[in-house]
């Protein structure tokens, strides 16, 4: 069984990539938030976690999702995957944290280093086309080694690229980050360039966006369901979503060719 939550789709490319090679469950935990959280896990099966690092962190869904499970994990070989665009810093160790907190352990744990999807905070920004095409073949090599070892369930890996200063970077930075900067208020919409398409509300995750009667422009709901995770900003055909000043700072989204942007993930079978 994997769980995993993915914004602009590289966890959920990895995720699915997981599936294919295991032949196990996949699910994804927004929706998996609507139901009980109560899981079976079959005979040997094995449990997977994957999920995006968000300021150095496992994001808050992701967590607030570990403290409502019910799984019989006992006995059962366990792994966590995070994505970033740079570094998970302390990310893995904070998700062991809260792994051990419902008596539950990573046996290894998996950084992959994919495109760059944060752009909200001044510096910040997404790859160029050359880094994007370097990253995704690296990802996709490192990820085939990830799942040769998670096939044959080894244990005490901890294959992560947690970066220089990672303390300060979970503890200091992202902390507080996380604390204060996931949050939908500063979202806007440029009514000039909307096109009433609706991909921004369909691509949200956790349903935050409904489109306006009248004007048939998207709000956002504030109403503290907000991820932070962009799939909104960067799924938008004109660009006409942006938060606090990214009109420049480009776009985004890792979806397999024919696939329709969905809240609701494509089946990878
Ligand atoms: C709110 C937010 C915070 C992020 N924080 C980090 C970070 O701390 N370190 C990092 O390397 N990348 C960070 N990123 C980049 C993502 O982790 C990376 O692009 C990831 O692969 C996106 O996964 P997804 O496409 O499945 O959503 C952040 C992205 C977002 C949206
Ligand atoms: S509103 Fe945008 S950033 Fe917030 S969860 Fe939905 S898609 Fe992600
Ligand atoms: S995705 Fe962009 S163009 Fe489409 S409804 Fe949303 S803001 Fe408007």
């Amino acid at each position: 069984m994997i769980f995993y939550f993915s914004g602009t789709g590289n966890t959920r490319w990895a995720a699915q990539q997981l599936a294919q090679a295991t032949g196990e469950r996949l699910l994804f935990i927004p929706e998996e938030m609507k139901g009980n959280c109560h899981y079976v896990l079959e005979e040997n099966e094995r449990l997977g976690f994957c999920f995006p690092t968000h300021g150095w962190m496992p994001p808050k869904i992701v967590r607030n999702f570990i403290s409502r499970m019910v799984i019989n994990a006992e006995g059962h070989y366990c792994y966590a995957l995070t994505t970033c665009g740079d570094d998970i810093g302390q990310c893995m160790r904070e998700f062991q944290k809260k792994l051990h907190s419902k008596g539950m352990h990573a046996d290894s744990v998996f950084s992959l280093t994919m495109p760059e999807s944060y752009v909200c905070l001044p510096g910040f920004k997404t790859d160029s086309k050359e880094m994007v095409k370097r990253k995704l073949s690296k990802a996709s090599e490192d990820l085939k080694s990830f799942i040769e070892l998670i096939k044959e369930r080894h244990t005490g890996k901890e294959l992560i690229f947690k970066g220089t200063l990672p303390y300060i970077k979970t503890y200091i930075l992202g902390m507080p980050f996380n604390r204060w900067l996931i949050t939908d208020k500063p979202f806007k919409v440029d009514a000039e360039l909307c096109i009433h398409c609706m991909k921004c509300a369909n691509a949200c995750p956790v349903g935050n966006i409904s489109m306006d009667r009248e004007s048939v422009l998207p709000y956002w709901h504030h109403d503290g369901s907000c991820t932070n995770c962009l799939a909104c900003y960067h799924v938008c055909p004109k660009h006409a979503i942006n938060y606090w000043d990214t009109r420049k700072k480009g776009q985004y989204y890792y979806i397999k060719k024919k696939e329709k942007y969905s809240r609701i993930p494509q089946s990878f079978s």
